[in-house]
């Protein structure tokens, strides 16, 4: 199947879109603690995040098969998550398609991270008590 996300972007693009997109997020006071708490703080640590988030977004919007990951289950076990941060993290991440990109090109990633980032915030904290527990 053919989507029109196929056509707009390229691997280049999603390259730049990482790299502007997580220098954001390490500055944020928001989102950088709870990033600098799992990742680190160094650009060797980031190193590996960067290069798998950026086959995350070529499986996503190329659909190139090269992630693999649960990222559901990363996120589980990040302490002291909440549902707002998910907002936070949408803004940033809609603000910078902005800058980089064509009108076209930067509604499908912000289309994709909206869809994303609702299941995995559904996943996340609107799980039945039981299940939550048990997960703990
Ligand atoms: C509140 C917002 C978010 C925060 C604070 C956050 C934070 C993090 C952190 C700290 C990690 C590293 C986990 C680890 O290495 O153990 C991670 C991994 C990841 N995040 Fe997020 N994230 C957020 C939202 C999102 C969204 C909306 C997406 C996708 C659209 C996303 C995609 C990913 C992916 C693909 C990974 C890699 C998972 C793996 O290890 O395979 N994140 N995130």
């Amino acid at each position: 199947m053919i989507m029109e996300t196929d056509r707009i972007t390229s691997e280049a693009d999603i390259a730049r879109l990482v790299d502007a997109f997580y220098a954001r997020v390490r500055r944020d006071p928001a989102l950088g603690p709870i990033f600098h708490a799992t990742i680190g703080e160094t650009d060797a640590q980031w190193a590996l995040h960067l290069a798998k988030l950026r086959r995350f977004w070529s499986a996503v919007m190329l659909r190139s098969g090269a992630y693999h990951g649960d990222p559901y289950s990363a996120h589980l076990r990040l302490p002291g998550l909440t549902p707002e941060m998910f907002d936070r993290w949408l803004n940033l991440f809609g603000a910078t398609c902005d800058e980089l990109f064509a009108p076209a090109t930067a509604e499908a990633f912000r289309d994709r991270a909206h869809r994303i980032a609702r299941s995995l915030r559904m996943g996340i904290f609107e799980r039945l008590p039981a299940v939550r527990q048990a997960a703990e």
